[in-house]
């Protein structure tokens, strides 16, 4: 069984469909009434997760039955704050650590022992390893997500579990909407990318795929950056 946090989401709808066609898969998210839909069309279980108020992770993660093997999770919970430092508010900042890192940490930390010989993926995103301007608090999360899934591909590579995060740059998805509402601001986001294009689901979909697969039994402790070539290629 795979499970996927965040499956309401953009990309989590999209690793969803894709896992269910070939495996059991478990969702996770914020909001009952989308799970529950997602849960019957795809014939499967669902769990509420409130980031503010969780129970312990040797608690949670009873949610799954203990003889059901999961092979990997993907944590596709994530937010965006695009707001210099100064004008970040301390709760601004708490929920975009609650969201992008917190969310990382818990999940790992409930399911990390169940996944022997299996595979968890993480997002970071370029924010967070290039400086880019009013990304403060979203950079701190996503560097903290990368760092962490690191140490955590350490500790748990005796059990053959591989720990990997992938950060894209922008893509079309709900986070991004107001960001690309405009055809200018489109325009402008392309052309950052040496690679010009806006991303979306397909672009990741298959280095999901990719990395929770046997093909990728090597791959431990790396951030993979699908994003044009934004965070390290500077073309003439
Ligand atoms: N889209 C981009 O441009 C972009 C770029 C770089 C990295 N990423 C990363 O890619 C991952 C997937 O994002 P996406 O593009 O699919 O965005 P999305 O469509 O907005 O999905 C975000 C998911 O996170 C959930 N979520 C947000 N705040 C939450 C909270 N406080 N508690 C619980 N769940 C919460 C949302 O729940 P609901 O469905 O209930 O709203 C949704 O399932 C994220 O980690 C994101 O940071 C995205």
């Amino acid at each position: 069984m795979y499970i996927i946090a965040g499956s309401t989401g953009t990309l989590g709808s999209a690793v969803t469909e894709e896992l269910s066609k070939t495996d059991d898969i478990f969702i996770i998210g914020r909001d009952n009434d989308k799970l529950k839909t997602q849960a019957n069309k795809y014939n499967c279980n669902y769990q509420v997760l409130d980031l503010l108020n969780t129970p312990e992770p040797r608690e949670f993660t009873k949610i799954i039955e203990p003889d059901v093997e999961i092979k990997g999770l993907v944590n596709c919970i994530g937010s965006i704050l695009i707001k210099p430092l100064h004008g970040t508010s301390i709760e601004e900042f708490n929920d975009v650590i609650t969201t992008n890192l917190f969310s990382s940490y818990y999940l790992m930390a409930s399911f990390a022992r169940r996944m022997k010989n299996g595979s968890a993926i993480f997002f970071s995103s370029v924010a967070g390893s290039k400086g880019l301007s009013n990304h403060e608090a979203i950079s701190a999360a996503k560097a903290g997500i990368e760092g962490f899934a690191r140490s955590a591909a350490a500790t748990y590579a005796k059990d053959n579990l591989r720990v990997n995060v992938i950060a894209p740059s922008i893509m079309d998805s709900n986070m991004s909407q107001k960001i690309l509402s405009t055809e200018t601001a489109r325009e402008v986001s392309k052309n950052m990318h040496p690679i010009s294009k806006i991303g979306d689901t397909d672009d990741i979909l298959p280095v999901i795929k990719w990395l929770l697969s046997p093909d990728a039994k090597w791959v431990t402790g790396q951030t993979i950056h699908v994003d044009g070539g934004l965070s390290t290629v500077k073309p003439r």
